[in-house]
């Protein structure tokens, strides 16, 4: 496996091969990711891991310097999933100059939910995963490819959109979100959490399946009903100490307030103590 942590040394790196298949992280890796790494595989000729804290996407107080930097730690796991090349550029070759170009993706599917309680956090996302996109598929002359996980909803859907609408032609695949034995959605911000919170870190999905069913089990009545439901939801975790930012019911098209008949999606974000945890669950 290649480890390279320049542009230009990716370019090398990827001259040889066709075809691409990438997963981007922002590395203190756990199974979830690998998983991307076994689906990216047969998916292309080459397959490349970006390693890269992505500043962009971090608000004024939250945890990007001391968000979890293991590069050694990661490559050894890359290596053991099959990756060929990992990309660890430095914030400097990332961003040799403050990013002024942006990419802004349309408020009605972006500042809702995430991007409501983080302001930017899918500009800043966009950003790099379109320059993760140049920087990885510039020698590609065949398929091209880029695998994320489910775990994180709203990111796969604002990426599929973004693709669609800038017309890149990029296949992105969306990975199905690896559990720990209890049901909690594995991330790399369970770490943060004391032993006892991770023993209460299950309640979130569970209050997620609740949520679920409560919604599927008001069939007609799923519009009027929806609003007592979500409070209740969110009133259960915050009675358990949590703090929970929002406990929803969307159609899986846009993430919009759901009409009769629509697919559902079940989303939520709280905080326990001072991780912050998200979690989805299709209905
Ligand atoms: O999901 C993540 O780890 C990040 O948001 C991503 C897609 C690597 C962009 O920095």
């Amino acid at each position: 496996m290649k480890i390279v942590h320049t542009v230009a040394d990716l370019h090398s790196a990827l001259r040889p091969f066709d075809a691409p298949a990438l997963v981007p992280t922002m590395g203190n890796l756990h199974d979830g990711h690998l998983d991307l790494v076994r689906i990216a595989r047969p998916l292309g000729d080459v397959t490349v891991a970006s390693i890269f804290v992505n500043r962009l996407q971090f608000g004024p107080h939250e945890d990007f310097d001391t968000y979890p930097r293991t590069l050694q730690a990661d490559c050894a796991q890359l290596a053991q999933a099959g990756c060929d090349v990992v990309f660890a550029p430095s914030e400097k070759d990332m961003y040799p100059e403050p990013q002024g170009f942006k990419v802004l993706p349309p408020p009605e599917l972006a500042d809702i939910l995430e991007g409501h309680f983080r302001p930017g956090f899918f500009t800043g996302v966009c950003t790099v995963v379109m320059k993760l996109f140049q920087c990885a598929f510039a020698e590609a002359k065949g398929r091209r490819t880029a695998v994320f996980g489910q775990k994180d909803y709203q990111q796969q859907m604002v990426i599929r959109r973004m693709v669609q609408q800038l017309a890149l032609p990029i296949d992105i695949v969306v990975a199905p979100t690896r559990r720990a034995a209890d049901g909690l959605a594995l991330s790399s911000r369970n770490g943060y959490l004391s032993e006892a919170e991770r023993a209460e870190a299950i309640q979130l999905s569970l209050a997620l399946r609740a949520l679920g069913r409560d919604a599927l089990a008001a069939a007609d009545g799923l519009v009027r009903h929806l609003p007592a439901l979500e409070a209740r939801a969110m009133e259960g975790l915050a009675a358990r100490g949590w703090q929970p930012d929002y406990l929803t019911v969307r159609r899986r098209a846009d993430l919009q307030a759901p009409q009769p008949g629509d697919a559902l999606v079940v989303l939520g974000a709280a905080r326990l103590g001072r991780t912050r945890l998200i979690d989805n669950l299709e209905v």
